[in-house]
């Protein structure tokens, strides 16, 4: 059946992928609050369309750093992504090229920078993982002799969050064959089919001499970051880089400020879809609460399934959102065609969004067209000009 929302998607690589697979995908940290509050912080807000609007052109697109995107949109970095689909990466970068948004390639990655530099075409975004000095400053230049647009620098994984559901299905990198997966395995043969094929994924950019030093190789092991990390350190990489930078990760006022301060282009706000700190703030909370900042980009990710969540981080100041868990849903129902469905869906809604609001463009589209719920009182309350009916 043809998947008409993300969510369908989302039931369909649950039904695709082994439970090890699934559960690395769509879980989160300890309870999981943050995951699904991610989601319940959009319903905090609705919308109050405007009527009689003249909407006969309508302009969903939307400068990210300075550049025109089809829609306010960019697909989030994420790690391990052939474990969803062989050759994940390209499938990605290729139907966000195909969107005309950008793709942000992760540390992470399963295919090496270069290949998708080579191969996928479209604006090319990379994520910094520090996880060793000497091998981050590779990674940054390798990035920038490739021509990567922009550099992400990931700050919320000092160590990885306690993802429970991972530690009971024994989730271990690099992934091998285990009784359990095979077991899983033989219950999804369409995803087996496929990694019997083209085997399980690695880590594509760390075959190079900087990674197989012995600190480093201790530090992809222990998949642990370079505690050290600070601010200095990131302003060393922010005088080695010479192109765009956005910091990913942060979500307290002084840290976005301080990252403006040191000439960052913008920021990524980001509980790292509740995989890391449970009950941290969500990303549209702190988006609410920021003053403007010209010149500044705000990005936010978290709980993005649907154009009209797109719509409602717009109003509230986001230049774009990042997508994660919807185009992965995409990607591991039907490789670039799924994550293409996914991106579809999205900007038809986010299109249709807009019209139903009377709102003609993304540069419009502002805080006027939005209402904060505020707690249902007990009792109803009547409005003082009706008192007196
Ligand atoms: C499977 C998976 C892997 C991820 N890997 C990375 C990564 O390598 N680097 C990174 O900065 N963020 C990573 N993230 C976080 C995403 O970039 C993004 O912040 C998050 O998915 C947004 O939440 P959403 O999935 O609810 O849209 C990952 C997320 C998922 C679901």
């Amino acid at each position: 059946m043809k998947s008409i929302n993300i969510e369908d998607l989302h039931d369909q690589a649950r039904r695709t992928l082994p439970r090890l697979v699934y559960d690395y995908l769509a879980g989160g940290a300890l309870d999981e609050r943050t995951l699904k509050t991610n989601r319940d912080a959009f319903q905090q807000w609705q919308f109050c369309p405007r009527r009689l609007v003249d909407l006969r052109h309508i302009d969903i697109s939307a400068p990210i750093l300075g550049e025109a995107a089809a829609f306010p949109a960019v697909v989030a970095p994420t790690g391990l992504n052939a474990l969803f689909w062989p050759e994940g990466d390209l499938a990605l970068a290729r139907a966000a090229a195909h969107s005309h948004i950008p793709f942000t390639l992760s540390t992470a990655s399963s295919l090496p920078l270069e290949h998708i530099a080579q191969h996928a075409g479209g604006r090319l975004w990379y994520q910094l993982y520090v996880i060793e000095p000497v091998l981050a400053q590779s990674l940054v230049e390798r990035a920038k002799n490739t021509g990567y647009e922009c550099l992400v620098v990931t700050t919320d994984v000092v160590v990885n969050g306690k993802r429970e559901r991972d530690m009971r299905n024994q989730f271990a990198l690099p992934v091998r064959w285990r009784p359990s997966l095979i077991w899983d395995g033989m219950r999804r043969p369409g995803w087996s089919w496929r990694y019997l094929k083209h085997g399980l994924p690695v880590l594509g950019n760390f075959n190079t001499p900087e990674a197989k030093t012995k600190t480093a190789r201790a530090a992809l092991l222990s998949r642990a970051m370079d505690a050290s990390f600070d601010w200095e350190a990131l302003d060393r990489i922010r005088q080695q880089w010479p192109g765009r930078m956005l910091v990913k990760g942060v979500l307290h006022p002084e840290d976005i400020r301080h990252c403006q301060a040191m000439g960052m282009d913008g920021v990524v706000l980001s509980n790292h879809g509740g995989r890391q700190l449970d009950d941290s703030r969500t990303a549209l909370d702190v988006l609410t609460e920021l003053p403007p900042m010209p010149g500044f980009e705000i990005l936010m990710d978290g709980g993005i399934r649907r154009g009209s969540d797109i719509a409602k981080a717009v109003a509230l100041g986001a230049s774009a959102v990042m997508i994660g868990r919807a185009a992965l849903y995409g990607l591991a129902s039907s490789g670039q065609v799924g994550v293409q469905q996914a991106l579809d869906i999205l900007q038809d809604e986010y299109r249709n969004a807009l019209i139903q609001l009377g709102c003609p463009s993304s540069a419009q589209l502002g805080r006027q067209y939005l209402h904060r719920n505020t707690p249902s009182p007990s009792l109803p309350v009547i409005h003082p000009s009706l008192e007196t009916l």
